[in-house]
């Protein structure tokens, strides 16, 4: 069975946790795509170039959780995102996930308009950036990485609009793409509404 789900939005707006879940509920192989670029970002900072960096990129470099998930991994990655020849080098290797025998979940900003324009079903998960902003403090914190709700809402607001003003790919909802705003929404109801559109698919 070919499957795909698609799911975009920008930053801290909730894709990680319901991709994970839904791929758990249907037995679906989830791939967090930000990984990539983090992974890229994340080489860059270490001194190669970007384009270098993603042709190295290796499987083993993205089960580094700890080291890829800082603020300035974060920002490097979405520098990087911008280079048309850095996507187009991750391009294959997302799209034979998205085919793969028994249906996958990608999470990311391009997935539904780019990498995956006919998936089954499109989400395009989406919050305000002061609600982003705290969420990611929080996950920060937990982490014990030291830094000031201000200065997380000023990155993710740099990140936002630089992956929505990009000429590669830019952060935008497919046409087709359901989108849920988790602002005020918990993410048993958020989930609840994702396993509604899913389920609905799944039946067809
Ligand atoms: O976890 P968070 O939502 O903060 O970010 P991420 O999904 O790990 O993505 C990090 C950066 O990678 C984003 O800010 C984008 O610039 C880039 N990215 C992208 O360009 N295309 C994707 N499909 C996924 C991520």
């Amino acid at each position: 069975m070919i499957f795909t789900v698609a799911i975009d939005g920008p930053a801290a707006a909730g894709k990680g946790t319901i991709s994970k879940a839904v791929a758990q509920d249907y037995g679906l192989a989830h791939l967090d795509t930000g990984l990539l670029y983090r992974a890229v970002g994340w080489r860059v900072l270490q001194g190669e170039a970007p384009v270098a960096a993603a042709m190295a990129l290796e499987a083993g470099d993205l089960s580094h959780d700890d080291r890829l998930r800082t603020p300035e991994v974060a920002q490097a990655a979405s520098e990087v995102a911008v280079l048309p020849e850095v996507r187009e080098k991750l391009l294959d290797f997302q799209r034979k996930f998205a085919r793969r025998d028994g249906g996958a979940v990608l999470d990311g900003r391009d997935i539904g308009t780019v990498i995956c324009p006919d998936a089954d079903v499109k989400l395009f998960v989406t919050a305000s950036a002061d609600a982003r902003a705290e969420r990611r403090f929080l996950e920060l914190e937990a982490k014990g990485i030291g830094v000031s709700r201000a200065q997380v809402l000023a990155d993710v607001q740099a990140r936002d609009a630089r992956d929505s003003s990009r000429d590669a790919a830019p952060m935008v909802a497919a046409e087709d793409a359901v989108t849920i705003d988790t602002t005020n929404m918990s993410i048993e109801a958020a989930l609840d509404r994702v396993r509604e559109i899913i389920g609905l698919k799944l039946q067809a």
